[in-house]
């Protein structure tokens, strides 16, 4: 891993054997983008990539000249990274390169979250300081880059350095100019319960963007992109990653400008943001992970997932093997108490679950979604030794505790909003939208972050607590705060995520033993942003096995298995009404943080003997599942068959487990045979089935002995023909490989 910079073709290049960033300080001053993609020779100069000779856009207007952070106003007409007003009025800027410094490592992103660095040479920064003299301001680009990861992390900081305030209208993280307009651009996309879809579409002439307005990065667009060539497959092709770290109002966008040239920027929605910098104050942008892979979507999947596996998430839970837990919510909605929670818990710890989670209802007069929210004093009603009582007699059990939290919301009717009305949002004067009968706090104000950090710390050390999950579960409406004057209103939206950056940071601090589990109705906050402080999530609100197929795999394309939380829920599924086997909703959810959500009690004798053989399973597995290599066989999104596949491979490749899923049966199916990836082709894998095949009726059983070169080229021959016709709708099997 270098950073060169030559003085004589004022040229920078990046590079680490996996791949190249190079940037040029053009003829104008301006700061020019060359290339990014493979690893290119160190030593040698790139500016004939182009542009060549640009002073400057006299004569030249609208060329597409490649540029690392552009600007509008001066001949560039394409999607800006950066847009100001200056103190007359002007939004004019002529950003020159003034200088440069290499940082050994990464420096910390004070109140956003971020990737880090934790040994000596791992990676290094270089900062590039762009300054507009009539402006008196200062632009510093940060690119870090790793020894060993193919990715570039980008970031901006914006620095009022004269004597008049600046507002900032848009603050890209990243802009990247490529060549060529043939691409795909992939998006996970979707809506509550549907989470993060993947849609792939060509690249057309003009902008096609993903965003939010909504206070969360949100279930209907992930803040995460992905470029793709048209012949791009999992395992083959270049692929061009994008991805913010970052939970509120966001925007990923490309544009094809008409010479064929594509130019993708993502960062804070300059959508109703504005931000103003008073002389010596800097703004400083979330940061945006770039990553590129010529061997296919898996390849960019990789390096995404163990970035934020090992140097995203943080804390004692990081590496740690996350605990099989089992969630009351389905299992009783509002309706409990102590008793028939601890019967579940009970139940629960006969079958192997680990911790057990006191969801929604356990606080305030809260009997049903309409009241108490922010009134975090449990109910004695429900639970009349308290939330202490009960975790000693849970942890008595043998099993972890924890609870669920939704911090940032307040309910109409509550103490907290008879005492503080104006800490919900809202224009005074005007009525506030609902929804779930709830209001949102106002996180800008630091007396409400400072309230509410006291409450949950004293809740937190109230009780013997090893887990928390922190809900979220409706989006911001009438943003504005009686904290700020009029001309900061445009900063409320990132200034409410910094209030939420700024509790988890100081909740995750002062409990560092606590694991931290993220949701937002599910999967509406699920991004980097907020990895970095919960290492795990709530994958979705609808654990039907078969649509957590394409929320998985869609997740997959960015995150670790170690952050997607998923659970075996009852059936009919309460979301989509569907009937799967209980073994295929286990060998759905295996394929991440692993638990159950209902209750053992009301399972026949035959399903919890099922259920604590799956529970065993995963814990066998469990390093594999939560921290191997997770790699997308076929995709529930195509194909003609109705089926999945996916796997996990250990770190040495020496342990592998396989899940193939018929969704609906076919009929006289035939042989069929799944080709696998990430194996060792030298090693002989014992391939075993689970469940037992044997139980389910008569196929020959397995161990067989399998080369790993076979199963890469030749393929796994499934279990299956007549028979697994036979056997239904909504088929899982599970295979094990063990290198003998
Ligand atoms: C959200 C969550 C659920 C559950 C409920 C409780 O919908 O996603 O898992 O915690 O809130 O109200």
């Amino acid at each position: 891993m270098t950073i060169e910079w030559s003085a004589e073709t004022r040229e920078f290049h990046l590079r680490n054997g996996l791949v190249s960033y190079v940037a040029r300080v053009l003829e104008s001053g301006w700061f020019g983008h060359v290339y990014f993609g493979s690893s290119l020779a160190g030593g040698k100069s790139y500016g004939h990539l182009g542009p060549n000779d640009f002073t400057g856009y006299a004569n030249r207007l609208g060329e597409p000249v490649p540029f690392e952070y552009p600007i509008g106003g001066g001949g560039d007409y394409r999607i800006p990274a950066l847009t100001v007003e200056l103190a007359d009025g002007s939004g004019v800027l002529d950003l020159q390169y003034k200088g440069h410094r290499v940082i050994d490592g990464k420096p910390p992103l004070a109140g956003l979250p971020s990737t880090y660095v934790e040994v000596a040479g791992e990676a290094e920064t270089l900062e590039v300081t762009l300054g507009d003299d009539v402006a008196q301001l200062e632009v510093r680009l940060t690119y870090t880059i790793f020894r060993d990861r193919p990715v570039i992390i980008r970031g901006a900081r914006i620095a009022n350095a004269g004597k008049a305030p600046i507002v900032v209208g848009c603050a890209m993280s990243s802009s990247l100019d490529l060549p060529d307009d043939e691409w795909q651009l992939i998006t996970l996309s979707g809506e509550w319960t549907r989470e993060r879809h993947v849609e792939r579409r060509d690249l057309r002439p003009g902008r096609q963007s993903v965003s939010s307005n909504r206070g969360a990065s949100g279930h209907q667009h992930n803040p995460f992109v992905a470029l793709v060539r048209a012949e791009t497959t999992e395992s083959s092709g270049e692929a061009i990653g994008l991805s913010l770290v970052y939970s509120g109002n966001f925007l990923a966008e490309a544009e094809v400008e008409p010479f064929g040239t594509t130019r993708l920027r993502a960062g804070i929605n300059p959508e109703g943001f504005s931000w103003t910098l008073d002389p010596g104050a800097e703004f400083a942008s979330p940061e945006s992970v770039l990553a590129y892979s010529s061997g296919g979507l898996d390849d960019l999947s990789q390096a995404y997932h163990s970035l934020f596996r090992e140097r995203l998430a943080r804390g004692a839970w990081r590496d740690k093997a996350r605990p099989v837990i089992i969630n009351n919510w389905e299992a009783t909605y509002f309706d409990f108490d102590e008793p028939k929670l601890l019967a579940i818990a009970s139940a629960a710890q006969k079958l192997g679950v680990e911790l057990f989670v006191l969801d929604d209802g356990w606080f305030g007069r809260r009997d049903d979604d309409t009241t108490s929210l922010g009134d975090w004093r449990v109910n004695t009603a429900k639970l009349p030794g308290g939330l202490e009582s009960l975790g000693r007699k849970v942890e008595a059990l043998g099993l972890g505790f924890g609870i669920w939290i939704e911090p940032e919301m307040v309910s109409r009717n509550s103490d907290l909003f008879a005492e503080h009305p104006d800490w919900a949002i809202g224009v005074p004067a005007r009525s506030r939208t609902e929804y779930r009968n709830q209001l949102v706090l106002d996180m800008t104000r630091p007396e409400v972050v400072d309230h509410l950090f006291g409450v949950l710390s004293a809740v937190l050390g109230s009780a013997p607590i090893s887990y928390v999950k922190w809900d979220m579960n409706r989006n911001i409406t009438e943003p504005f705060s009686v904290g700020l004057p009029a001309a900061r209103q445009g900063e409320f939206m990132h200034r409410y995520i910094l209030g939420v950056y700024d509790l988890y940071e100081r909740l995750t601090t002062a409990f560092p033993r606590i694991l931290f589990e993220s949701c937002a109705a599910g999967g509406g906050r699920f991004d980097p942003g907020i990895l970095a402080y919960a290492p795990q999530a709530w994958t979705s609100d609808d654990t039907d096995a078969v649509e957590r197929l394409k929320i998985q795999w869609g997740t997959s394309l960015a995150y670790p298995t170690s952050s997607m939380s998923a659970h075996v829920s009852a059936v009919p599924n309460h979301q989509v009404g569907r009937i799967t086997p209980l073994d295929t909703r286990a060998a759905v959810a295996f394929f991440g943080v692993f638990g159950y959500e209902l209750d053992p009690a009301a399972l026949s004798d035959e399903e919890r003997t099922q259920v604590a053989q799956q529970v065993e399973f995963y814990k066998k597995w469990r390093d594999v599942f939560q921290r191997g290599r997770f790699r997308r066989l076929r995709s529930p999104f195509e194909g003609r068959r109705d089926e999945a596949a996916w796997m996990t491979v250990s770190a040495d490749a020496r342990s592998a487990v396989v899940a193939h899923y018929q969704i609906l049966s076919r009929p006289n199916p035939g042989p069929r045979r799944l080709r696998l990836r990430g194996l060792d082709p030298a090693a002989t894998y014992r391939v075993s089935t689970w469940p037992s095949v044997v139980q389910e009726g008569g196929l020959q059983p397995r161990p067989l002995d399998v080369g790993g070169d076979v199963l890469i080229a030749a393929g796994l021959v499934l279990e299956g023909g007549r028979k697994s016709a036979e056997a239904g709708d909504f088929r899982a099997r599970v295979y094990v490989l063990e290198a003998t």
